[in-house]
């Protein structure tokens, strides 16, 4: 954590799930602490903070990054988005969230906002992945609870919801 004030800190102004933001950051702090502690943003999970575990992920200008190793003045000017940018402005889920729920996908819920980060990118990307693609995007993604089933049919379901139904393609 970055107190502001640092002597080496210097503000940071990035697009944060659709606003602009500017927050001090020293230069060695890494993206995840610097949404966690200067933004205020607490979904995003820090496990391992060498990359291995995918809890940290968010979107960095369209593509999923692990926020424990890009540095947050590489986010300068940036378009990042967090699991808090998932839901409606009037809190209802997004249909990845919902078929979360639906589907079991969470227990702990500790790899979930880097799960839910994993597969927006995916969907955006690929509107009507394979399951093997869906398992190959999660590769990154450890959970210690779930089994990912219901990860993976969870993506799926989402998958559907997001196209309509339409152009089955697996
Ligand atoms: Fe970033 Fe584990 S905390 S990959
Ligand atoms: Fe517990 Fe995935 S739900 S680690």
């Amino acid at each position: 954590m970055t107190p502001a004030g640092t002597r080496d800190a210097r503000v940071i102004a990035l697009t944060l799930n659709g606003r602009p933001v500017a927050h001090a950051a020293e230069p060695r702090l890494h993206l995840g602490d610097f949404l966690r502690h200067a933004a205020g943003l607490t979904g995003t999970h820090i496990g391992c903070e060498h990359g291995v575990c995918g809890s940290c992920t968010v979107i960095v200008d369209g593509r999923p990054v692990r926020s424990c190793l890009m540095l947050a003045v590489q986010a300068e000017g940036c378009v990042v988005e967090t699991v808090e940018g998932l839901a409606g402005a009037d809190g209802a889920l997004s249909p990845l969230q919902r078929a979360f729920s639906d589907h079991h996908a969470l227990q702990c819920g500790f790899c979930t906002p880097g799960m839910l980060m994993t597969l927006e990118a995916l969907l955006r990307e690929t509107p009507r992945p394979t399951e093997e693609e869906i398992r190959i995007a999660i590769s990154g993604n450890i959970c210690r609870c779930t089994g990912y089933q219901g990860i993976v049919d969870a993506a799926l379901a989402a998958a559907d919801a997001r196209t309509d139904g339409k152009g089955a393609g697996r």
